[in-house]
Formats: C-alpha cells, sequence, structure tokens
C-alpha cells in the first residue's frame, strides 16, 4: 500500500497545493465574483490570433531564415534546440522594450516562467548551506520551487514599497554570521505578486550594490513588467552594467497569453573552472532543462514569435490597452472600497499599488480557508489569504486579483466584498 508519507516529503506542506488553488477556485464557485486568480481577462485573449502568429512565424522562416518547406516542418514538428528556436526574436523584444542588449545564446527559452525558475534554483543552488531569499509575501511559484528543490528559503518581511534593501542587508549578514551561504535573492521589481508593490530606482540601484558587495545573484521575476506606467524605472537587468549580477526571467503569460506556457531566462554570467572562463550559465541552465522538458515546444515558441514580429518586437506597445484596463481596474476598486469604508487607514486598510493586476485589503479578523469559504459560499464573493504567501503578518489580510473581471464586477464584488468584511468582522468578535 502506497501511503502519504512514501511521498517526498514537499507534498505534505500547503505550499504545494497553492498554485493549484488559484487555478481552480474560480471554477469551483461560478457564481462568485472571483478576486482569486491574477488571469489576464479574457478580451484580450482572442482564438484567431493563433492562426495569425502561427502564420507569421512561417512566413519570417520562409523569407528571413530562407528554409524551405521541409526544414519549416521539421523546425516545428521535431525535437529542436534545447534552448529553443526563438532566442533572437527574444532579444529583440528586450532590446525594443528594456534597452537590455543580451547575446540571444544567453537565453534559454522555457514551458513558462515557472519551468525558468525550477531549472534555475537547480543550477544556482548546489550546497546544503545555500539560502535563496525571496520577499515576505511573495510569489508562491518560487517558494513552491524551492520546496521541491529542497532549496531552503529566507523570508525578507517587505515595506510599504516592497523590499527594503536594507532588510535584505539585516537579513544577508545574519545569515552569514550563522555560517550559511546567501546566494541569490529573488525579486519581482514591478507589480509583485502579492502585493502589487513596485520597486523605486533607488531601491533597485541600492540591491545592485549589495549584490555586488555580498556576492549575491539577483533572479529578477520580469511578469507584469510591460503593464508598468512608462514612467517606471529600468528593470534591474537594464541597471546591472557588467551583466553579471541579474539573471533576467520572462513569460508571455500575462504579455501573451496563459495557454502558451512559454517563459524565458536570461542568463548571460560566464562560468568559469580552475583554468578560465568555460561556458555560459545558460548553457548550464539548458543542461538542466534537457532533463525537465526536454526542450519547449516549438509549436507554442512558433506563435509566439509570431505575435513578437506582429508587434515589431514591443510588447509593452501590444499590451498599452490592457495596461490601461487593469489600471482602470484599480481605480474603480479602490473607489469602491473609499466608498464602503471610507479612506484607507481605519480597521480596514489597503495599499495603492500603480500596476492594476493585484492589492492587498487589511481587515480586522483572521482572512483564513474558513473564512474565505464563508466568503464565496455565502456572499459569492473569492479573494486569497495573504497567508498562502507568507509565513507570518499575513493572517488578517487578503489579496484582490483585478485582472479577470470588469469594473463592472469589481464594483459589484466589492459590494459582496464589504457585507462580507462586516458581516465576518461581527462573527469573529462576538
Ligand atoms: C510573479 C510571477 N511570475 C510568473 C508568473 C507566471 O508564470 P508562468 O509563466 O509559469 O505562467 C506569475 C503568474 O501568476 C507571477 O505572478
Amino acid at each position: 500500500m502506497l501511503t502519504t508519507a512514501d511521498l517526498h516529503p514537499s507534498l505534505s506542506d500547503p505550499g504545494l497545493t497553492v498554485m493549484t488553488f488559484l487555478n481552480e477556485a474560480t471554477a469551483r464557485y461560478p457564481q462568485a465574483v472571483s478576486f482569486a486568480s491574477g488571469r489576464p481577462h479574457e478580451r484580450f485573449l482572442e482564438l484567431k490570433s493563433l492562426q495569425t502568429y502561427l502564420e507569421r512565424f512561417l512566413e519570417y522562416l520562409r523569407t528571413e531564415r530562407g528554409l524551405g518547406e521541409g526544414a519549416v516542418a521539421t523546425e516545428l514538428l521535431q525535437y529542436g534546440a534545447t534552448s529553443g528556436i526563438i532566442r533572437e526574436l527574444i532579444t529583440a523584444m528586450l532590446l525594443t522594450d528594456e534597452q537590455v542588449s543580451v547575446d540571444p545564446r544567453s537565453v534559454v527559452v522555457t514551458t513558462g516562467c515557472q519551468e525558468a525558475l525550477v531549472i534555475t534554483l537547480r543550477a544556482l543552488f548546489g550546497a546544503p548551506d545555500d539560502v535563496l531569499l525571496v520577499a515576505s509575501p511573495c510569489y508562491a511559484g518560487i517558494t513552491g520551487a524551492a520546496l521541491l528543490l529542497g532549496v531552503q528559503v529566507e523570508h525578507v518581511p517587505e515595506g510599504e514599497r516592497g523590499l527594503e534593501p536594507e532588510q535584505v542587508r539585516s537579513v544577508v549578514r545574519r545569515l552569514l554570521r550563522e555560517g550559511r551561504r546567501p546566494r541569490a535573492l529573488y525579486v519581482v521589481p514591478e507589480g509583485a505578486n502579492p502585493g502589487g508593490t513596485s520597486l523605486e530606482l533607488d531601491a533597485r540601484e541600492e540591491l545592485l550594490a549589495l549584490a555586488q558587495e555580498y556576492d549575491l545573484l539577483l533572479i529578477e521575476d520580469h511578469a507584469y513588467a510591460v503593464f508598468a506606467p512608462v514612467t517606471s524605472p529600468p528593470s534591474l537587468k537594464a541597471l546591472d552594467r557588467d551583466g553579471a549580477r541579474v539573471v533576467h526571467i520572462g513569460t508571455f503569460s500575462k504579455s501573451g497569453f496563459p495557454g502558451l506556457r512559454l517563459g524565458y531566462v536570461i542568463a548571460d554570467q560566464v562560468l568559469h573552472d580552475g583554468t578560465g572562463p568555460t561556458r555560459l550559465l545558460a548553457d548550464a541552465l539548458s543542461d538542466v532543462k534537457s532533463m525537465v522538458t526536454v526542450n519547449t515546444s516549438p509549436i507554442t515558441q512558433a506563435i509566439a514569435g509570431g505575435m513578437l514580429l506582429n508587434c515589431d518586437f514591443s510588447l509593452r506597445r501590444a499590451n498599452a490597452e490592457a495596461a490601461g484596463f487593469y489600471r482602470e481596474n484599480l481605480a474603480t476598486a479602490h473607489r469602491e472600497l473609499t466608498r464602503a469604508f471610507g479612506a484607507p487607514g481605519g480597521p480596514v486598510s489597503w495599499n495603492t499599488p500603480e500596476s492594476g493586476f493585484f492589492m492587498v485589503v487589511s481587515v480586522p479578523f483572521e482572512a483564513d480557508d474558513k473564512a474565505l469559504e464563508r466568503s464565496a459560499r455565502d456572499y459569492r464573493v473569492l479573494w486569497t489569504p495573504m497567508r498562502y504567501f507568507q509565513p507570518t503578518g499575513g493572517e488578517r489580510r487578503l489579496r484582490l486579483s483585478l485582472s479577470y473581471l470588469t469594473p463592472e464586477e469589481i464594483r459589484t464584488g466589492i459590494g459582496r466584498l464589504a457585507t462580507f468584511i462586516e458581516d465576518e468582522r461581527v462573527r469573529q468578535t462576538t
């Protein structure tokens, strides 16, 4: 008989079920307004675009790459290069959108950001005393990957505006005193999930300086960058002048569509052995990838490649309307919360991020699984307990995802949420 105790210990950890909850909760309560999952809105997902993008990529292979029909078929239908077939197109996009110039050889195309996180952690974390630093609260994809791989994690509490370099420094110093090695810091500088926070320029520069001082790598997850205001500071990768400190990870899940399951890592760090430079970190990541997914589906790469060609390599431009829609959703949520509770700062409070995907609401009661169930069943409104994203401090906070709803649904949803919050406060205090 197979028992749970026979399985890998990570499978008994609630951290491993968060992603499935987020993907499936919305379908479990179809009558509820769902502030639970951070999906792109379906008005921006068009089935017919698949055909357009695929045709565009095929034309590119034939005309710009000069491939004959047989070679085109091989490119799409065979096993392909482990590191991917659209690396040049991704670097063209990075140059256009991020002003980051990298060699296509430093790119590994992955099955979503999630695989990028897994292979990066696998390659970078070799010794038992190596520690990954993450913000608290933090995206469940990185902490779940670390759990699976047995990588030790230290949580650095976020301030109002996201990660604070001084807090990172004090955790790094403590780890060093304990004889452990802070190896890398995972950071989402733009529109972080779950807090929605974005780092100011000086915080980004201080993190880079800190990385230099303590020989840390920064794993930059840029999932929401295309929705940032045009005035937002450059990415960590763009600020990383010698290119040695930042491993940059991206995804097409929000800038394109999640069903592509497509992401990428930029790892241009040069690896050395005793005799000198050998190869790029990207090559090592590619070796890991070859044993995880062999290679990323060339068919979805072709669709993403066509999308990049179609928008002249600017996903920011292609997503300008979506970015405006998400920001408007955030403004609607703020207006409705203010209407229900007055200005933030009372017993019910909330943050005011710039990017429109996520926000956090503080409530005067335990926002746990039971409260969530009552909210979904009796009030028809879903949200995510912040305790899913942080080991401590999230007990009385909930995350609202605003991307998957229309302004009308947000008005209805916040109305229901306000009634739930009022009733739950009374329920839990009596
Ligand atoms: C911080 C962050 N990174 C990455 C992703 C997307 O990951 P994937 O490309 O695996 O869909 C998400 C989606 O929720 C996210 O919030």
